[in-house]
């Protein structure tokens, strides 16, 4: 049995390290199944995808299609075409996809043109938020795929909702939980620790990266204002994405001293920072899982999720895009009022031996 495994941008990395572990630990026991780890090249720069190869302990990928970037119309074409030519050299028995960035989308839909079948590990999610481009990749790549492993019970609904039937809809729980929970003991202190003189539950962290948020310098201004007045003059330490990066650069803005901005960091670095954070403040999906897992803290500034178990069950909740939102939440905070949050069903860290058993047993009533 042949596998692809596709990975293409930076939150795909964590979401198919333990799945590679997992196949070499079958190896190991001789039980052999092969795979193909393809990188699409979407993210490029070291700190964006090379520094997580090293953190995760992922092996180079086998073969790398550097699409690089472009519009969405022309990343999506770049990765198709370059995923087609390798299909047409040698079809693997399954194409695994992962989350939900356009090679996800533009490989799930090349495999099943090319009579590949697709499996998409954290099928089954979403925002509802047609104005982000990874609901539509989410929406294309299911209703091509054909095995779904889901996150939660709620992402298996959408699915039944969608018409998909309960034999193809596996609910295992989280891979990027397994990575963490894997890593946990080698998070390793970045060099901003020292150089902010950080302490224990005295500093946030902050991410954004969405185009809503981002793109109008205005907006993003307006954002990092808010955040740094209501933050009572606690280190805001900032690892800026090369979107928002280029953003601020290019309109000339000034940020508040509190704001301490850096290059993207490293997993390990990044998740050092995030486990001892009085709280994050983010618009990316996986941080907030894995604060929910860690028991950080977490205020989203988005209108909707796609992990809504984050917000029920877990230390997030939903803020908007509003800036006027973000005040009186870090007083909630600031006055030790946060809620403390659960983690979610079978975020246990054993997701990925669930999935390659379940493809095992798959492949060996196929060839039965
Ligand atoms: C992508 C994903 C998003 C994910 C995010 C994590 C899609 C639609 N979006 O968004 O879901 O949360 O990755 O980072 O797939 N760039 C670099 N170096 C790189 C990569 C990108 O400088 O290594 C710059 C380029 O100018 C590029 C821009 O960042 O145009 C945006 O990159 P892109 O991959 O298009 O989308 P992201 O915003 O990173």
């Amino acid at each position: 049995m042949l596998l692809d495994l596709i990975v293409g941008a930076r939150p795909n990395f964590m979401k198919i390290a333990p799945v590679i572990r997992e196949i070499e630990r079958r190896a190991a026991e001789g039980t052999a199944i092969n795979y193909r780890l393809v990188h699409t090249g979407q993210h490029y720069d070291r700190s964006m995808s090379g520094s997580f190869f090293e953190d995760l302990g992922m092996p180079e990928p086998h073969v790398n299609l550097n699409a690089g970037s472009g519009t969405q119309a022309g990343q999506t074409a770049g990765i198709m075409l370059g995923y087609e030519r390798l299909l047409a050299e040698k079809k693997p028995d399954l194409c695994i996809v992962v989350g939900d960035v356009t090679s996800t989308m533009a490989c799930a839909i090349t495999a099943k043109k090319m009579l590949v079948p697709v499996a998409h590990i954290e099928g089954g999610i979403r925002s509802g938020d047609m104005t982000m481009p990874e609901e539509v990749n989410r929406i294309v790549t299911d209703s091509i795929t054909d095995y779904f492993f889901t996150t939660s019970d709620t992402a298996s609904q959408n699915l039944k909702k969608c018409g998909v039937t309960d034999d193809r809809i596996f609910f295992v729980g989280n891979t990027m939980i397994d990575t963490l929970l894997h890593s946990r003991p080698r998070f390793r202190k970045p060099a901003v620790w020292d150089e902010m003189n950080l302490r224990e539950k005295s500093y946030i962290v902050l991410t954004l990266h969405r185009p809503n948020n981002v793109d109008d310098p205005a907006n993003l201004s307006h954002l990092l204002e808010e955040i740094s007045d209501s933050s009572g003059n606690l280190p805001l330490i900032f690892p800026v994405h090369p979107r928002t990066r280029k953003v601020i650069k290019e309109s000339g803005m000034t940020v508040s001293p509190t704001l301490s901005l850096t290059e993207p960091l490293g997993y390990l670095g990044f998740n050092y920072l995030v486990e001892r954070a009085l709280a994050v403040i983010t618009d990316s999906g996986g941080i907030t899982e894995e604060t929910t897992v860690m028991g950080v803290p977490c205020m989203t500034l988005r209108n909707s999720t796609e992990r809504p178990e984050t917000v029920t069950m877990g230390t997030n909740e939903l803020l908007g895009t509003n800036p006027d939102a973000i005040a009186p939440a870090m007083q909630k905070l600031l006055s030790g009022q946060w809620k403390k949050g659960t983690i979610p069903p079978l975020w246990d860290g054993h997701t990925s031996e669930r999935i390659i058993e379940i493809i095992s047993k798959l492949f060996d009533r196929k060839t039965a």
